[in-house]
């Protein structure tokens, strides 16, 4: 069997982790649900879940990878609680919803570089800009989607094929750098629009009574998804690590992935409420709004063109990760060959991906209540099934791991806080984090019988 990979720095760890847990989820996902939640109660929630939920469950996945060098399936699938193995089925799970992201992520992939080539096309002034098609253009054309998402699943494969050094790590380390440059300009400009203001207040000032009853569950399900917790994917990083400090390394990843997503909504809400009066509160509404907004904007095709090639650069690595993740499975598992399962798992990412694609055009008459295809897919994996599956992992981590395998790789001599903390990272995946989880479910649930 080929050797297992490795990073090749720590610099490597994390460039990738960052560049998969950057992606879609801060630049798209995250100001939207700001918006639909009313801006700063719903920010400043979000970050004590960081906090709270999200950077103990990290540190609790690389621990696990780190200790089973094993990727997630099978590292979680081995823990044992009294002497069963009751956690397989956990394992399972996440990396069903790895394949199920996979597929819708790549249509909106899809969507962003679609967008990014439009605005190639104007900048370099092959098309005029008022020829450039809208996303209402692009979603009742299935074909067209289908080709973009074939498109991005390829670029996809080839790096997953090449392995851990060679492919992820090469290929995420330039893309990172250039996202983070690209994202700077695009602040630096966002932040000289007249409408800076109103979105820093609307962003930083909470007013506590914007929140509702699915507040918690849709912060949780966000802090989850933004991480990349649950699917298994941190584990199988921590699996190729070597010496790091985990909690160290689990707290600058966490931090740095936040900072984005403020970033990103500083980003992008000064150019909403300067085109719109209204902060975006919609899935769709970031490739609406935008685009039009940009190209009726001095100078707005250059930084339209950054906009789109930074986002695409954020999903691309994401959308790396989530392959890597599912390949790494099956190598593992079934000891099928790395290029084998990248193709395998790619052809499978992009049959579950016809059907969003042609979910505005063939499959119209696919709804599920008033929410189309995509964005029910999105819901339903991000609000209810990733916090259970994150549940499950919490406890997996408490109640199967050994204690002094836990002990080893969180407390560090050189960290003398590391001694302090531990009892409270256990306790927070013990009893904190199920009991937060669990009531943004019930109150999730609440909000949908009253507002029926
Ligand atoms: N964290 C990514 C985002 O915010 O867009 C989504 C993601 C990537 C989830 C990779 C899981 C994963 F393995």
């Amino acid at each position: 069997m080929a050797k297992r990979g490795s990073w090749a720095s720590q610099l490597g760890f994390y460039l990738v982790a960052i560049g998969s847990a950057c992606g879609l989820g801060n630049l798209w996902r995250f100001p939207y649900i700001v918006g639909e939640n009313g801006g700063g109660a719903f920010v400043l929630l979000y970050v004590l879940l960081v906090l709270i939920v999200g950077i103990p469950i990290l540190i609790g996945e690389l621990i696990l990878g780190k200790s089973s060098r094993k990727s997630g399936v099978t590292a979680i699938g081995a823990l044992t609680y009294k002497d069963k193995h009751i956690f397989s089925g956990v394992g399972w799970v996440s990396f069903v919803l790895c394949i199920l992201v996979l597929s819708y992520y790549t249509v909106i992939s899809g969507w962003v570089l679609h967008f990014a080539i439009q605005f190639l096309i104007a900048a370099l002034g092959i098309h005029q800009s008022s020829e450039l098609s809208t996303l209402g253009v692009l979603i009742q054309n299935g074909s067209l989607q289908a080709g973009l998402a074939s498109v991005h699943l390829l670029f996809c494969i080839v790096v997953v094929v090449k392995g851990v050094q060679e492919g992820l790590e090469k290929f995420i380390g330039w893309t990172v750098p250039v996202f983070g440059a690209l994202l700077l300009i695009l602040l630096i400009r966002s932040l000289s629009l007249p409408s800076a203001a109103n979105a820093m207040r609307f962003l930083f000032y909470p007013d506590f009574s914007k929140l509702t009853l699915s507040s918690l569950g849709q912060a949780v399900g966000q802090v989850l998804f933004t991480l990349s917790l649950g699917f298994g994917s941190m584990i199988t990083f921590g699996s190729y690590m070597t010496v790091e400090h985990i909690p160290t390394a689990g707290l600058r990843v966490a931090m740095i992935d936040t900072v984005i997503s403020l970033i990103s909504a500083l980003c992008i809400f000064p150019i909403a409420l300067q085109a719109s009066n209204a902060p975006l509160a919609d899935s769709g509404l970031l490739f609406e709004v935008l685009p039009k907004f940009l190209l009726e904007m001095q100078g707005g095709l250059l930084i339209g063109l950054a906009f789109f090639v930074c986002l695409y650069l954020a999903s691309l690595g994401a959308s790396i990760g989530l392959l890597e993740v599912i390949v790494s499975n099956l190598v593992d598992r079934n000891k099928i060959e790395r290029a084998r399962s990248s193709w395998a798992a790619g052809g499978v990412a992009w049959i579950l991906a016809l059907i969003p694609a042609f979910s505005g055009s063939l499959l119209q008459k696919l709804h599920v209540g008033s929410k189309g295809i995509l964005q029910s897919i999105d819901s339903l994996i991000i609000n209810w099934i990733l916090p259970l599956i994150a549940l499950g992992i919490a406890f997996a981590i408490t109640l199967g791991l050994r204690k002094k395998v836990k002990e080893d790789l969180f407390i560090s001599v050189d960290k003398v806080e590391s001694v302090a903390l531990y009892p409270h990272w256990q306790f927070a995946l013990l009893w904190i984090i199920p009991i937060l989880i669990i009531l943004g479910l019930v109150l999730q649930t609440v909000h949908i019988f009253i507002s029926k």
